[in-house]
């Protein structure tokens, strides 16, 4: 069998968002009464969410043939390529630190009692590209609130499976391996932040993640980090992976704001893949367009010298 990871289109590509959300009630529908038959998909049966955007989700094919995961290489079709090779099952995600029940967390206990949701997000890449996203996860405050965070705890840790018979980059120092992210505890809190573990309804792709990452929608792509096998709460500031690669280019705040440049290009724009090298380019908005939902969280923060 192929890997379903590949670019087999589904019929969720050439499928308008609307006929794909009517589609999927009627399957959900079906299935609530007990109607069998058709063709058999892996549908996680996320709920929607008003945190959606209406705008129109990149198809899949899209989503997932151009992708930043360096761990499989630096290029946008490396993850596609080679990220078949990761093992995700089983996964467990070790969470500690400043937490009430520590632990190491099977990914099947983790989704125990959970309900999925789809969100579909703007994502808006550093490098000034942008793409639409139908993901399905949770809040991460909901595992937060699980493990039960002692008050101490101000900031949260993640790391990314440091693997490198199977993550073919991580043989070469593109950055200080494992791939780490953080977030101030509030942000991880927002019930914007999200832990997803797929993507238009299905498993989420190997090269988008797998099993289960994190999706920060407000804040440049790279605070998304993929494959997460550790989340740790702590009282400082943790150190994290592009930050420590290059402090002057990448903050640890990282809020999506077009009117602080990267210092080697503007960040007033973005490109939406999907629409070829000449398609036209769009403003980016401050927040990605989640001020209304998070500008709140910076208050009094200088957002040029915090970026
Ligand atoms: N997580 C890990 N572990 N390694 C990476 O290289 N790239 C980041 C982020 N998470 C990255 C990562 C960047 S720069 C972006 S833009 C997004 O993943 C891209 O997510 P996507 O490939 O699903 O669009």
């Amino acid at each position: 069998m192929a890997p379903r990871w590949t670019n087999d289109l589904t019929w969720a590509d050439v499928t308008p968002k609307a006929a794909f959300m009517n589609r999927r009630q009627m399957i959900a529908g079906a299935t609530a009464l007990g109607v069998t038959g058709g063709p058999a998909r892996a549908g996680l049966n996320a709920v929607e969410s008003r945190y959606s955007t209406d705008a129109d989700p990149n198809s899949f094919a899209d989503l997932t043939s151009y992708n930043n995961f360096y761990e499989f290489g630096t290029g946008k079709g490396d993850p596609a390529e080679y990220a078949g090779q990761l093992t995700t099952d089983p996964w467990a995600v070790k969470i500690d630190g400043m937490v009430e029940r520590p632990g190491s967390y099977g990914l099947e206990d983790i989704l125990k009692g959970v309900t999925l949701e789809e969100r579909i997000y703007r994502l808006r890449c550093v490098e000034a590209w942008s793409a639409v996203v139908p993901w399905v996860g949770f809040e991460l405050r909901r595992l937060l609130d699980r493990v039960g965070v002692q008050p101490s705890a101000k900031y949260v840790a993640f790391e990314t499976l440091l693997r490198p018979e199977e993550m073919p980059g991580q043989k070469y120092p593109v950055l200080d391996w494992p791939y780490r992210e953080g977030l101030r505890l509030d942000e991880a809190m927002h019930p914007l932040t999200i832990l997803a573990t797929g993507l238009y309804d299905e498993p989420m792709p190997n090269q988008n993640g797998a099993p289960i990452r994190l999706v920060v929608p407000w804040k440049y792509g790279f605070k998304s980090i993929k494959s997460i096998v550790r989340i740790t709460l702590t009282d400082s500031q943790p150190p994290t992976a592009w930050n420590m690669a290059n402090p002057r280019e990448y903050g640890f705040y990282s809020n999506v704001n077009p009117e602080v440049d990267h210092p080697r290009w503007s960040q007033a724009t973005e490109r939406r893949i999907g629409g070829g090298l000449f398609s036209a380019r769009i403003p980016t908005q401050m927040f990605n367009g989640y001020g209304d939902q998070v500008a709140a969280l910076y208050s009094g923060m200088d957002l040029a010298k915090f970026f």
